[in-house]
């Protein structure tokens, strides 16, 4: 159960509820897709369920489930993870700048701010934006010495798409946000907070879409002369497999690079490739990232793989991007792809290469 190791309240609620019938029966009443229980629970402590045993939520619960029942119709689980950036960064440091960051499935837009987080890798290195340390630290241990960069990245632009974008400078918003946070990640919540008053200094632009029909026309809008990026963090589950592939095959036909952060199961043509390296030669660097203090492995060998020559119609540019060839002429397209997994874990992929080598 993915509450256990993580919140024993809401693992005695999950199990509570499993074994109770009558409560399951007004889960029922939901549609389907909404019976899913960090909704359920998510929509009841926004409500004030008292976060104790499962016997006081459950005398909560009936008597307050119309109301409950009336959030979980009209709110989603949007989790919005700022701690990712950390998972992000070493990726973001491998292109040349300014980068036009684009999210797709931003939900509030927190991990479009990458630049304005500090970090604190392996409870010894720092890194910190330009103006000096900010009041968000996120904290990531690695494993293979991923290429930490030096300096936070350039990011002039952001935008994204979401379903349903959150607005950090709306109170209900960042409410509901909180409220799909577990009650005993009180760091968590303190990091949601932090970086919702960094964003709402600047506010992303989000648009409300669907991911597929808006993500040419962001790319589009992202400005002359900046490195446009499009990434995602958590969102390809949500969609059915035909959806992503023609997700992956939208992004692929953009001239931007492309960042994927989901789990092991959602794109599994970059599956095999992790477990399949021709040659034995590891062509991915792998990441391993807890859900919130994300946990990164990289694969050096990955990295040598840029002096290669047997990556077709590619160059490798000033600070080890990979270009395509015809991106030398234009934009490149360095695909990267991490790998979240349900268990806390993430394989983490960068293939830094032109389309056909990618080969997704
Ligand atoms: C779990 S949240 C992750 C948010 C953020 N990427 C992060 O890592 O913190 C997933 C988000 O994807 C959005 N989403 C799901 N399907 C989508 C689609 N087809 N188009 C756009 N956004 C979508 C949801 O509304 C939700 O806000």
């Amino acid at each position: 159960m993915e509450a256990r190791g993580n919140s024993a309240i809401f693992e005695e609620w999950g199990i509570g509820v499993a074994e109770d019938p009558e409560i399951l029966a007004l889960i029922d009443r939901l549609p389907e897709p909404r019976r899913q229980p960090n909704l359920v629970f998510g929509a009841s402590r926004h409500l004030g369920a008292p976060t104790g045993s499962y016997r006081s939520f459950r005398q909560w619960l009936t008597v307050h489930w119309s109301e409950v029942e009336q959030l979980a119709r009209t709110r989603a689980t949007q989790t919005n993870e700022a701690g990712r950036a950390a998972v992000l960064l070493p990726l973001l440091g491998l292109l040349d700048g300014p980068l036009s960051l684009i999210e797709v499935g931003a939900s509030a837009g927190l991990c479009l701010y990458p630049d304005r987080y500090s970090y604190l890798y392996d409870g010894h290195r720092y890194l910190h934006p330009a103006d000096g340390p900010s009041e968000v630290v996120l904290e990531c241990a690695t494993a293979g010495r991923p290429p930490i960069p030096e300096n936070v990245p350039d990011v002039v632009y952001r935008a994204g798409v979401d379903l349903n974008p959150l607005d950090v400078t709306d109170t209900g918003d960042m409410r509901w946000l909180e409220s799909l946070v577990w009650p005993e990640q009180e760091h968590q919540r303190q990091r949601l907070r932090g970086a919702a008053v960094i964003a709402r200094t600047d506010p992303p632009r989000l648009v409300r879409g669907d991911l597929n029909s808006a993500v040419a026309d962001l790319v589009e809008k992202a400005p002359e002369g900046t490195t446009i990026v499009v990434f995602h963090s958590a969102v390809l589950s949500y969609l059915i497999p035909t959806v992503r592939e023609e997700f992956v095959d939208t992004v692929r036909s953009l001239p931007c690079h492309w960042i994927a952060n989901e789990g092991v199961g959602v794109l599994p043509a970059i599956d095999a490739q992790l477990t399949a390296s021709p040659g034995g030669t590891p062509q991915q660097i792998c990441c391993l990232s807890r859900r919130h203090t994300p946990r990164m492995s990289w694969w050096p060998r990955a990295i040598s793989q840029l002096d290669q020559p047997n990556l077709r119609g590619t160059r490798v540019s000033r600070r080890g991007t990979r270009l395509s060839r015809d991106d030398q002429r234009s934009k490149p397209t360095a695909k990267v792809s991490t790998h979240i997994s349900p268990r806390q874990r993430a394989d983490f992929e960068i293939r830094l290469a032109d389309d056909e080598r990618l080969n997704l």
